[in-house]
């Protein structure tokens, strides 16, 4: 029996840091206000000359040096994002050119499932691999969310960040990699998140396009179904959440990231925590809260982590990996 596992992780983030002191020469807001409700201290912004892929493609660049293995080797891109370079083509398209990887042929797919995206791609990866469909795939959750922030709004504007983070996942039939997961997603909640730009639905220019978030409700069914997701992956799989090792969550808000750490009964020693320095980088989140871990130490060989995710509008996720 095949499943996925992790061999190396890679990350990104753009040169350019925007501090809270910042945002309060921009709007009407405090280092204070946000730090108390977000924990968030600064964010990283992607250069003007850069666009989604460049960013996927520094953090995937990183992660195949990691893996010892080349582009041209890869089966399958799976990008996880809701900021591309642009409608057509994908950006794992781009990222597999920027690669030097297109004559190769592998195949190559985005994945919009928003905060969720990384989620939904490393399970979507895992489904490949355990079929025997594929045997080594990039996954990467990026953003470039400062292009789509409506930064008149204060409430949304102090949130979000950019980045790209990176993993290899190779065939294994060990003990180690992807043990379970568990995606879901409910469209009736479409108001509480939306970015309406880019699409079919209208072209309008201005703010209206941008990011509209409706914070509040979204905090509380955030907090619900990651502690419902969470208890159901390990069900599954019949972890105890004491033997959890390592929390790996989407970093929207680190009051969430409490909360729900509690009603799991798991310290929040255990919780990675990057939302101070990284601010909300949606898809790219987990990828790069992971990888500062693996950097950092945090995680072992061996080591449990539960991940979990919340994104727009609504989507969400979690997943058990055996390190
Ligand atoms: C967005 C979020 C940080 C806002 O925090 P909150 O505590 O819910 O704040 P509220 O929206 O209730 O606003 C509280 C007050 O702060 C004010 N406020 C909002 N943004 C502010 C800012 N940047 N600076 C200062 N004050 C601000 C509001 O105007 C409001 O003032 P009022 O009480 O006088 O009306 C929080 O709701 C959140 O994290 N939501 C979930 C995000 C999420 O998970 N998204 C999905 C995945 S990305």
């Amino acid at each position: 029996m095949y499943k996925a596992r992790i061999i190396a992780t890679g990350g990104y983030l753009p040169e350019r840091i925007l501090t809270n002191h910042d945002l309060e020469k921009m709007m009407d807001t405090s280092d204070e206000w946000i730090q108390k409700r977000t924990g968030i201290k600064e964010r990283h912004i992607a250069a003007d000359n850069q666009v989604t892929s460049d960013l996927a493609c520094e953090a995937s660049k990183q992660a195949l040096k990691r893996a010892g293995i080349t582009a041209d080797k890869l089966d399958m891109i799976i990008v996880g994002t809701c900021t591309p370079d642009m409608t057509l083509p994908a950006v794992a398209l781009h990222l597999q050119r920027k690669l030097g990887a297109g004559k190769a042929g592998c195949a190559a797919v985005d994945m919009n499932a928003a905060c969720s995206g990384f989620l939904y791609s490393m399970a979507t990866a895992n489904a490949y691999i355990k079929s025997g469909m594929a045997k080594n795939i990039l996954v990467v959750g990026v953003e470039t969310l400062s292009r789509i922030v409506n930064w008149d709004d204060r409430s949304t504007a102090v949130i979000f960040g950019d980045g790209a983070g990176a993993a290899i996942l190779t065939q294994d039939s060990g003990k180690r990699g992807i043990i379970a997961s568990e995606l879901h997603a409910d469209g009736d909640y479409a108001y509480l998140m939306i970015a309406p730009g880019n699409g079919t639905f209208h072209a309008p220019t201005g703010n209206y396009t941008k990011i509209h978030m409706e914070g509040h409700d979204t905090f509380k069914i955030a907090v619900r179904h990651l502690e419902n997701v969470s208890r159901s992956v390990l069900e599954k799989a019949g972890v105890k959440p004491e033997e959890i090792d390592v929390v790996v969550p989407h970093q929207a808000n680190v009051r969430i990231i409490g909360s729900v750490a509690k009603r799991l009964d798991i310290p929040m020693e255990k919780c990675i925590l990057t939302i101070d320095h990284h601010g909300n980088t949606a898809g790219a989140s987990i990828p790069l809260a992971l990888n500062e871990a693996v950097e950092n130490g945090r995680i072992t060989d061996g080591d449990m982590i539960l991940f979990n995710a919340f994104g727009a509008s609504i989507t969400w996720g979690s997943m058990l990996v055996r390190w």
